[in-house]
Formats: C-alpha cells, structure tokens, sequence
C-alpha cells in the first residue's frame, strides 16, 4: 500500500520523506492556503523533496479554464499529479489530460457511480473521502469496499484507489484490508501509525536491562578490533 501525505507543510515533508515511507504527496486549495505560501512556490518545492506523485488541484470548474490551470500546473514539475473535481466536466478535463499522458486525481468522490466514471475517463486515482462521508453518519469505509469491489471486475481498469480524508489510524488499517492501492493521510496520522505502549514499555525495559550490564556495542567492536 502506498502512503501520501496530505499537506502543503514543507517542515513536515521534509521530516517525513526522510522515514523513506512516503510515496507522494495531495494538497488542495485549503491546505495551500494554510500554508500561506504562494501556490507554484510551494508545489515545486514538495516536487524536489518527494519524486512521487504530487497532486495539484485546479480551481477553476469549467472545461476550458480547468484545462488552462493543468496546463499550467504541469509545467511545475513532471511529477504533477493534475487534481480535478468528480464532475462532468473535471471528468471531461480528466479524459483529456489522461489521453494526453498527464496523471490524473479525481477528487471529491462520495459514491460507487461516481468512481465508476472516474475509472472509465481514465483517471490515474481516485479519491473517496471516508472522513467527510463519516461526518454526515454515513460508512467512508463502505465506499471504499465498493470502489475496490467494481474496480477488481475489471482488470483492465488501471485506476488506483487513493484513501483521501483520513482521520485516523483505523482507516488506514481498514483501507489497507480492503486492498485499496493508496491512503493519503494528514502528518499526524502518519506519526500516529508508529505508536504501540507496549513498544515503549518493552524498548525501557530493553534499555534498563542492557544498562546493568555496562557494555556498549560500537565500543566492544572497536576494541575487538584494536
Ligand atoms: C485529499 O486529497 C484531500 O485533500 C483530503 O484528504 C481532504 O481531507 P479533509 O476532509 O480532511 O479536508
């Protein structure tokens, strides 16, 4: 499974891509905005720091004008992910750039039919929101399910589900069960992933243990050595 980090923050990137477990990276207009950094600034610079697809999200919502944005957008970097809305005509702006080999995102995805679209005008991924769906008591989860379901029908769909609006560990588990290709997660999220109390109990015990016998590893070998 694929994990993308979903942020414009360029400390956590940075500090993240250094684990070697991050394969790409999604922002949207509200992250770049929180950033407050100026958006080709801030997408070039997350392009040199992951070589993984970075999603770039257009906002306009016409055909035309969504495909002045990706044209420009694209020039960033050739690892540019084009980010488009679940509409008629993101989705004609998805067919379009996908046949003209530039990867497509199709975002705010909230229902098997809309991903079924997504698929057949070849998007490179698809992005169901499982927190948002959550948040009005509906299963984000269950959409997924579906998505994997329908796209495993068909093999010669190449679109990769990309778990988007995680808010928590359980949806990557979950995401990872169900066999979706991606999870994109906030920082945090990815931070949280490591955590078990035992792991920490059982590494202080380790450490308490090892200082009672007063050997050190690098030093032993040094002296095997001199
Ligand atoms: C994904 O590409 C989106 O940017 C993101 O996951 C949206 O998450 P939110 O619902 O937490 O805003």
């Amino acid at each position: 499974m694929k994990f993308f980090i979903d942020t414009a923050e360029i400390a956590d990137i940075k500090e993240l891509a250094a684990t070697g477990l991050v394969d790409g990276v999604t922002t949207n207009p509200s992250l770049i905005a929180k950033s407050g950094r100026k958006i080709f600034e801030v997408l070039k610079e997350i392009c040199d720091i992951v070589p993984g697809p970075i999603s770039a999200e257009v906002t306009e919502t016409a055909y035309d004008p969504i495909m002045r944005e990706a044209g420009v957008l694209r020039k960033i970097a050739s690892n540019i992910t084009i980010k488009v809305p679940l509409t008629p005509d993101g989705l004609r702006a998805c067919k379009t750039l996908s046949g003209e080999g530039t990867k497509v995102n199709v975002t705010l995805c909230f229902s098997p039919a809309q991903a079924l679209l997504a698929a057949k005008a070849g998007a490179s991924f698809i992005s169901p929101f499982v927190g948002r769906l959550d948040d009005i008591g509906e299963d984000g989860m269950e959409l997924v399910a579906d998505i994997v379901q329908i796209y495993e029908n068909y093999s010669y769909l190449k679109t990769e589900v990309l778990v988007a609006s995680v808010r928590g560990p359980q949806h990557i588990i979950t995401a990872a069960k169900l066999g979706a290709h991606v999870a994109t997660m906030p920082a945090a999220v990815l931070r949280s992933l490591y955590h078990h109390p035992l792991t920490d109990k059982g590494l202080a015990s380790f450490a308490a243990d090892w200082a009672k016998t007063g050997q050190h590893i690098v030093e032993l070998k040094q002296a095997a050595h001199a």
